[in-house]
C-alpha cells in the first residue's frame, strides 16, 4: 500500500530534477534511505525490520506521513525528506505542516535536489490546505531555507532527556 498519492507530487517539481532522477514517496522496499539520513544526524543502528515498523506505522496514520524520497539516475536513493500534517482546533480546526528530517546524500548536494524536495514537500503541504509550513533548522541552514522561500520566524526551544 503506497503512503500517499504521488499525484500530490507536482510536474513542476519532477520537470526540476535532473536526467534520469525520480521523486517519489517512500516504499517499504527503500531501507537506503536510513543511509542518506547519516548525513543529517546519529541515525543508529537501525535494521530492515525496524524501518519497515516505522514505515507501517507512517501507513496505519492515514492522511498524515508525506516522507518523499529521490532516487538517482542508477536507481539509488540519494535524497530523503518528511512533511507531517498536524490537525489542529485553532484556525477553524486548520492543518498545520511540518517539514523534519531533510537529506541529500554528501556526493548529491549542491544539484538543486534539497531545493526540488523542500519545493516539493511545501506544495503537497499547500495543496493539502495547511494554513502555513514550518520547520527548525541550524543557522548554517537558514540560508538554503531561505533560498526556497522561508523566512526566519519566531526562536526554538528543546529540551533533550
Ligand atoms: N546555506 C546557504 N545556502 C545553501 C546551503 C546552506 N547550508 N546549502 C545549500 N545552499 C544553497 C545552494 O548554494 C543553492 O543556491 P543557488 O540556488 O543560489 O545556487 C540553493 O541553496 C539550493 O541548494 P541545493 O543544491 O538544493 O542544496 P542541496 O541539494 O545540497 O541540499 C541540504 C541542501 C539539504 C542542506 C544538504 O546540504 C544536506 O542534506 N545537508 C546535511 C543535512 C542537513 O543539514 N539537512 C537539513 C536539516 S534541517 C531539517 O531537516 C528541517
Amino acid at each position: 500500500m503506497a503512503l500517499f498519492d504521488a499525484s500530490l507530487i507536482s510536474i513542476e517539481s519532477i520537470e526540476c530534477l535532473p536526467s534520469g532522477y525520480k521523486i517519489r514517496p517512500i516504499d517499504k522496499a527503500d531501507f537506503g534511505a536510513v543511509e542518506v539520513l547519516r548525513v543529517l544526524t546519529t541515525v543508529g543502528d537501525v535494521t530492515r525490520e525496524a524501518f519497515e515498523k516505522v514505515y507501517e506505522s507512517w501507513v496505519s496514520h492515514k492522511d498524515t506521513y508525506y516522507v518523499l524520497v529521490i532516487e538517482n539516475d542508477i536507481g539509488d536513493i540519494v535524497s530523503v525528506g518528511s512533511l507531517i500534517v498536524e490537525k489542529k482546533l485553532i484556525h477553524n480546526c486548520g492543518s498545520i505542516g511540518h517539514i523534519e528530517d531533510i537529506a541529500v546524500a554528501k556526493s548529491e548536494q549542491g544539484k538543486k535536489l534539497g531545493l526540488t524536495l523542500i519545493k516539493t514537500l511545501t506544495s503537497i503541504s499547500e495543496r493539502l490546505g495547511c494554513y502555513k509550513t514550518i520547520l527548525d533548522c541550524s543557522e548554517n541552514n537558514i540560508g538554503f531555507y531561505e533560498k526556497c522561500g522561508f523566512q526566519k520566524t519566531g526562536a526554538m526551544m528543546t529540551r533533550r532527556v
